[in-house]
């Protein structure tokens, strides 16, 4: 990375150039997909010779040129693992995963769906680099199929069954936790899988937790799950208006929830109500708001607020692209994905949330319509990556993720349980070889 992002790329991408390699060939990949000058810094020399060595010994140009052609990824099978259905059904095994893939929430059914019928997925356990543990928990819980403590205990019982997870101490083993609580829901997250890569929307939940569980390092931040009308289906939902037909300047679609910011947010479009909508939304009940209807008022206003909820992420961020009005965050601890390849300063304003008010509006009253149709033309171009489509599209969330994955892969992981001797043999703390390990393993003794 630093051969990327340091201020005299060029020398020291060259001195560097055959380990700067494999690190830089995944960003060739977002390179060729949007090649657009605030997709950050890609277009250095070093990185077009990469990768056209890259092209050189993999004539395979399809797979290739997205730079990620070596990850390779195990995927746990549901039979696999005692206890691994639990977390996809429930006790009863009755959640549907057509049940869970709509909503918000829908990532952790997509993004097991897109690994399964991935090229990059292997059916070889030790040729894999990174392992996927499935697992719809979130929808199973909010569906009243496990509750928080059958949660944590499955997770633990499903984990001491895996000799790959124990071997690396979970360090190649992936998790997705799709809601604002993020690895949380698994309650002794921090004891069993604070070394593995977690992907999440949530970067921050410090408002109702003491600890984040979230690590800028070692986790990935997902895109929210916009609905399928709104990126995939044609024709779309709902289309976006001209700026010139938009009633609004801006508008924030929420409810207060007590939280200070969206209470002030509702008082100032009160206060300011032709610049400012702020409908009485029903996301529930009888007169419950439809998607259609939703989109339509999003789309009514030039800018979109996205403030922080019951947690930092908003699916609204995600959303306002597809309407096409510029998001404005107010939601200070905000993680944003992809942050390798994508600028957010080109394409959004975030904006302290400590100073809702007047100000803010006039703020944005002295944006020209010129200088926020370029911010939505920008947007344009690079919301392809907030879509989970098929892995087939080179632009795409999908393709987001394997792209911070392949960084996520070492030719090795160590743990504080594993040991090796000189023959390459790995072994436990008795000195048991890999091979002989039996499941349960002793999850205890993983002291980190
Ligand atoms: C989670 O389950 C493990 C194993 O059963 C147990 O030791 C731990 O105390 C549980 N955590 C919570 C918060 O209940
Ligand atoms: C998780 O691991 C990190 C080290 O990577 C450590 O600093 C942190 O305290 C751990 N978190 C918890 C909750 O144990
Ligand atoms: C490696 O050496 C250990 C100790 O001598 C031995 O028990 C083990 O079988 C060896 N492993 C292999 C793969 O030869």
């Amino acid at each position: 990375m630093a051969t990327i992002n340091s201020g005299n790329k060029t020398t020291r991408s060259h001195s560097h150039h055959h380990t700067s390699f494999t690190r830089v060939h995944h960003f060739a990949a977002l390179a060729l997909v949007a090649a657009t000058f605030f997709l950050t810094r890609l277009f250095d020399h070093s990185i077009a010779h990469c990768s056209n060595a890259y092209h050189y010994t993999t004539p395979d140009e399809t797979v290739r040129s997205r730079g990620y052609a070596n990850l390779k990824i195990y995927v746990y099978e549901k039979d696999e693992i005692d206890g691994l259905q639990l977390l996809l059904s429930g006790r009863d095994g009755k959640i549907s995963a057509d049940a869970c893939v709509k909503g918000q929430w829908g990532t952790q059914v997509k993004i097991h769906r897109l690994l399964l019928q991935s090229t990059y997925r292997t059916r070889k356990k030790e040729e894999a680099d990174l392992f996927f543990v499935p697992s719809y928990v979130k929808c199973v819980r909010m569906m009243g199929g496990l509750n928080d403590k059958e949660i944590n205990q499955t997770y633990v019982k499903v984990l001491s069954q895996m000799p790959y997870f124990r071997l690396s101490g979970g360090r190649n083993h992936i998790f997705v936790f799709p809601s604002g609580a993020g690895a949380h829901l698994f309650k002794s997250w921090a004891t069993y899988i604070n070394r593995s890569i977690i992907l999440t929307p949530e970067g921050d939940r410090t408002d109702k937790r003491d600890i984040s569980a979230f690590n800028t390092w070692k986790d990935i931040i997902i895109p929210g799950n916009i609905d399928d009308g709104m990126t995939i289906n044609n024709p779309r939902l709902v289309d976006p208006l001209p700026l010139s037909r938009r009633k609004y300047l801006a508008n924030y679609l929420g409810r207060a929830q007590g939280k200070i910011g969206l209470l002030r947010l509702i008082e100032l479009a009160k206060e300011y109500p032709d610049k400012l909508e702020s409908p009485v939304l029903k996301f529930s009940g009888p007169e419950k708001l439809g998607k259609r209807d939703y989109f339509l008022h999003l789309r009514n206003a030039k800018f979109c607020l996205a403030p922080r909820g019951e947690s930092s992420w908003t699916l609204r961020f995600y959303e306002s692209f597809f309407v096409e009005c510029v998001p404005v965050i107010l939601s200070d601890q905000v993680e944003l994905p992809f942050q390798d390849v994508v600028d957010y300063s080109q394409i959004s304003i975030k904006w302290p949330s400590t100073r809702i008010g007047k100000e803010l509006l006039d703020y944005l009253e002295s944006i020209s319509d010129n200088e926020i149709e370029e911010m939505i033309a920008r947007g344009r171009r690079v919301r392809c990556l907030w879509v989970y489509d098929t892995e087939l599209e080179s632009c795409s969330a999908f393709s987001g993720i394997l792209g911070e994955l392949q960084k996520k892969v070492r030719q090795f992981h160590q743990s504080a349980e594993t040991f090796w001797l000189h023959n390459g043999s790995l072994v436990s703390r008795d000195l048991v070889e890999f091979s002989k390990w039996k499941p349960p393993m002793p999850m205890a003794l993983i002291l980190w």
